[in-house]
């Protein structure tokens, strides 16, 4: 039936046929006309269902491969306007969270929807802090790894068993064990993602620091030699934070989808969170940082630059220009510009890193040209990053592992929004079926 004006009012007690907030829709198939209320830019899908040819019809439903233009929730934690090159978390620009801030008092952003006071930082710093040591169980997963395992692989198995050894987290409906899990959760990575460093490395694990801040501790976990005492450059400390407040969130992309997604189902959060980390290990995502350094290696001398561009061009989509393009920004990716800036502070202390005249070569003649210029294809959070996480000493095979350390604040941030939604249930999309029709099964014999 057809929502007539006289049969569905507003709150207001307005019809709907009235009413300026509406789609009129008419489908010429019956000839029928539909009301349908517009709130927030958006049409509710489900009020397509009504739309049907006759009693038999199952109504109609809106076709979307990869979400294209379908909101799946919605959410007070990011902002990003795509075509000006907006970004940011619970309102504040990430230029100033990124100037201003760290990536600690960020998550507590994200997470709790407010900058924290003085004491309420102190005592969030205080948990995250007292929960960064594994449980020495863990350590076993670790070694039962080959040593040229992938970091990624690595990190999205443990997070997994993570589950294992606190059963407590299948909790989700209580505070105070969601409370737990979070500081578990944003402690225990960066322990987890120095530890599979170091087994890759055949290296003793190096135990977290109270001592330390959260980046500082991360990055002593990587790279102290236990026979030697040692501290991070503080400018290199400032320059992987800020990354992490960069990649910290970003509304609804591959990883953050699945993390929804999995978490709909009322599972754990460690287990949700190795589901996201697998989305983002793939070079269209997180692995992507991986993907520009292998490009720029590949190119080889800016000489190079012109004949590599007319390669991807010319692959009509095969080969692609990694680092360059997003789903979302239409224009410069904010978090780019702010990664450029840093790589030059990175590159007085480490030394310019041979690659980057490469880059930057790419970019200048990218940006000149019709083909990126027409589809709008400018550098994104990669196309930079990887060059400062190789000149402080990262390998690459780590890279996606720099991305997800931070994100995971950003992926339990969702998660909480989500749970704490009247309106979310299980995820479960629609299906267009264009299979056989119903047929009768044929013995092998017969086939
Ligand atoms: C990020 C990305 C997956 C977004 O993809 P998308 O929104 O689905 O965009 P599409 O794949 O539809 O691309 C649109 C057009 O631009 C082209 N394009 C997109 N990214 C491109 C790139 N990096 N290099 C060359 N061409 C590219 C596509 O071939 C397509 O061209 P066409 O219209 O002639 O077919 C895509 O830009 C990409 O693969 N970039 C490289 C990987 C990367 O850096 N990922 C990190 C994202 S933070």
């Amino acid at each position: 039936m057809p929502i007539a004006e006289t049969e569905t009012k507003g709150a207001a007690g307005v019809a709907l046929a009235e009413r300026k907030d509406v789609l009129t829709v008419i489908d010429r198939r019956t000839g029928k006309s539909y009301e349908i209320p517009v709130a927030e830019g958006t049409i509710r899908a489900i009020d397509l269902r009504q739309i049907k040819t006759g009693p038999d019809d199952f109504g109609l439903m809106s076709y979307d491969p990869a979400f294209l233009n379908t909101a799946a929730c919605k959410s007070r934690i990011t902002f990003i306007d795509g075509d000006k090159g907006i970004l940011r978390y619970r309102g504040y620009p990430i230029e100033q969270l990124a100037e201003k801030s760290n990536y600690l008092e960020v998550a507590y952003l994200l997470l709790y929807g407010e900058l924290p006071t003085r004491a309420q930082y102190e005592e969030w710093t205080h948990h995250i802090t007292f929960h960064t040591m594994l449980h020495e169980s863990l350590k076993k997963f670790m070694d039962g790894f080959n040593h040229d395992a992938h970091p990624m692989g690595m990190l999205i198995a443990t997070v997994a068993a993570m589950s294992t050894f606190y059963p407590d987290a299948r909790n989700i409906h209580d505070p105070v064990s969601r409370q737990k899990q979070t500081w578990r959760l944003i402690a225990k990575m960066p322990t987890l993602a120095g530890f599979a460093y170091r087994h890759s490395l055949g290296m003793s694990y190096v135990y977290p620091d109270n001592d330390l801040t959260y980046t500082e501790n991360f990055l002593n976990m990587l790279f102290r030699i236990p026979s030697k005492s040692w501290r991070p450059d503080p400018v290199l400390v400032r320059a992987l934070d800020v990354l992490f407040i960069l990649h910290a969130d970003h509304e609804q992309n591959c990883g953050t989808h699945a993390m929804r997604g999995i978490g709909s189902s009322h599972t754990d959060p460690y287990s949700a969170v190795a589901g996201a980390a697998a989305a983002l290990y793939g070079p269209l995502h997180g692995g992507a940082n991986e993907e520009v350094l292998k490009m720029l290696q590949e190119i080889g001398s800016i000489s190079q630059v012109p004949a590599f561009i007319k390669e991807v061009k010319e692959g009509k989509g095969e080969k692609r220009l990694m680092g360059f393009g997003h789903r979302v920004y239409k224009n410069y990716d904010p978090r780019a510009k702010i990664i450029k800036r840093i790589a030059d502070e990175v590159f007085q202390v480490t030394g310019r890193n041979p690659l980057l005249d490469i880059a930057l070569e790419l970019e200048r003649i990218a940006l000149q040209d019709d083909y990126f210029v027409k589809r709008k294809l400018y550098p994104n959070v990669d196309f930079y990053s990887g060059l400062i996480y190789q000149a402080i000493g990262i390998p690459t095979a780590a890279f996606t592992v720099l991305f997800a350390i931070p994100r995971t604040s950003g992926w339990i941030a969702q998660w909480g929004e989500m749970l704490g939604d009247t309106e979310q249930k299980i995820a479960r999309p629609r299906q267009v079926y264009l299979g056989m029709g119903e047929r009768d099964f044929v013995p092998i014999e017969k086939r």
